[in-house]
């Protein structure tokens, strides 16, 4: 039986998309491994949103092929770097044999499957210092609706849905929407059939992904005073069986009262959501074009809150982006403490090809990148420990995922705020939901007690 390795960088999104392309290989008779060397087929889902990310996926696939002993073997990249270099990857990998775009998803399995039939039916090739070529990246605009497989046993009680692709704001530093197009949403019935049968398989939460997933569904009407997204969360909700929803990521844009008013009446709805804010500056805000005000997103977080007064809020902040003056950084420094985030990811803003922000003037040195970073982490550090401190002593239902990956004599489980919570094994089972007493906290980890 073939094997076929499949490493993701990047996003949920590209997370769910290797999926869909693992099912694919499970259908058509092959094994997964984790262990590229032994495998058939090898595949990297790459992610171009910072340079960062796409060395990471070039080092390792480079090394990969340098250290190949089997001339059969088939290397691949998919996804975002994949659209956005294209050809130019097999200049930098020479024995790469399969490019393949975001809205070739479904097309990767076939294309590996007859290359690697076409070597092993030829086993008196010499070894190959140079790959097949193949560089698919072509546009698709049904794409979008072949995201919707998933492996026939899943092991997990949680799973990623994919209920549109690409994004049509352009910011001013991201690639996104060069890499994965105009934003499509998929037919809501589509969507409602993939998680009744996840549900049928003991799948107990979804997360709905998108990369604005309130713009879901933006050609539709509002009926009732609920928009497209709103619509189909509360279709979801109806899912006997489902006891949990999350979704990610949504925008200040088009963030109406309809979504914040969901979380007061759609108790399935899980008390966490991540709300990237990018920045606490106004000007640098513009700059980014991201089209609110500093004001506009306290407003939203602070309405969700009084709609949903246990939400824990997460976000993403660019430091360094071209221009910021310290007055700006401080200015979201003071937004982080406003808002009280129970988690932040940080990142440095890293010049990528053809946006507008890679041409602006005032580009940031690495060290002040740095400096800012580390001082912003410290304060979403005490904020976020704080937070999770002050729960010890509190009752959260958790719905258990497995053995702990830390531990694995111990069970993990998530709170409804997504916080990792720690019990004995034993005391539980996967994909079940138990009331916990929160016993300890240490950083972003909580322990606890079913009782
Ligand atoms: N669609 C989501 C974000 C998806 S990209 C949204 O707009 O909310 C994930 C995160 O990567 C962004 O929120 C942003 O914080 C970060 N990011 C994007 N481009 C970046 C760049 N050029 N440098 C650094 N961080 C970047
Ligand atoms: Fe990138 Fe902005 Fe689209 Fe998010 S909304 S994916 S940051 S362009
Ligand atoms: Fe990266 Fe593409 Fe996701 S650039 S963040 S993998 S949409």
């Amino acid at each position: 039986m073939p094997s076929v390795s499949i490493k993701t960088y990047g996003c949920q999104m590209n997370e769910r998309d290797s999926e869909q392309v693992a099912a694919m290989f499970l259908a058509g008779g092959y094994r997964l491994t984790d262990d590229p060397a032994s495998a058939d087929v090898v595949l990297i889902n790459t992610c171009s949103v910072r340079e960062k990310a796409e060395l990471k996926a070039l080092g390792k696939m480079g090394l990969l092929c340098t250290t190949a002993k089997r001339p059969w073997v088939v290397f691949g990249f998919m996804g975002c770097m994949s659209e956005s270099r294209g050809e130019e990857l097999f200049r930098e990998i020479p024995r790469l044999d399969i490019v393949t775009g975001t809205h070739r998803f479904h097309r990767v399995f076939s294309l590996c499957d007859s290359l690697l039939r076409n070597r092993l039916s030829n086993p008196s090739a010499t070894p190959l210092r140079r790959g097949a070529h193949i560089c698919d990246v072509q546009p698709d605009p049904q794409a979008h609706t072949f995201i919707r497989d998933h492996f026939p046993s899943r092991t997990t009680c949680s799973a990623y849905v994919s209920i549109m692709q690409g994004c049509e704001m352009r910011c001013s530093y991201c690639i996104v929407p060069f890499t994965r197009g105009e934003e499509r949403s998929r037919p809501a019935e589509d969507i409602l059939a993939e998680i009744r049968d996840l549900v049928a398989t003991g799948v107990k939460e979804v997360t709905l992904l998108g990369q604005i997933v309130n713009r879901y569904g933006k050609e539709e009407p509002v009926v009732n005073g609920r928009g497209a997204f709103v619509r189909l969360l509360e279709a979801v909700h109806e899912i006997d069986g489902l006891e949990r929803i999350r979704f990610t990521s949504p925008h200040p844009i088009g963030f109406r009262d309809d979504l914040v008013h969901a979380f007061s009446y759609l108790p399935k709805l899980c008390s966490h959501i991540h709300f990237p804010m990018q920045s606490g500056s106004d000007r640098i805000l513009q700059l980014m074009r991201r089209p609110y005000k500093q004001a506009k997103y306290l407003a939203l977080c602070d309405a969700m809150r009084e709609a949903r007064p246990d939400l824990a809020i997460t976000t993403d902040i660019i430091v360094g982006f071209p221009g910021e003056t310290e007055e700006d950084y401080l200015l979201t420094k003071q937004a982080v403490e406003r808002v009280q985030f129970d988690n932040a990811f940080i990142f440095q803003y890293s010049p990528r090809r053809g946006t507008p922000a890679a041409e602006m003037p005032n580009q940031l040195c690495l060290r002040e990148k740095e400096a800012r970073n580390h001082d912003l982490l410290d304060t979403v550090n005490r904020i976020a420990t704080a937070r999770n401190a002050a729960l010890v002593g509190t009752r959260q239902t958790i719905l258990v995922e497995g053995p702990s990956k830390t531990n694995a004599s111990r069970l993990q489980g998530r709170t409804s705020q997504n916080k990792p919570v720690i019990i004995e094994q034993g005391t539980a089972h996967a994909g079940e939901l138990v009331p916990v007493l929160i016993t300890e906290s240490s950083g972003f980890t909580l322990y606890g007690n079913p009782v």
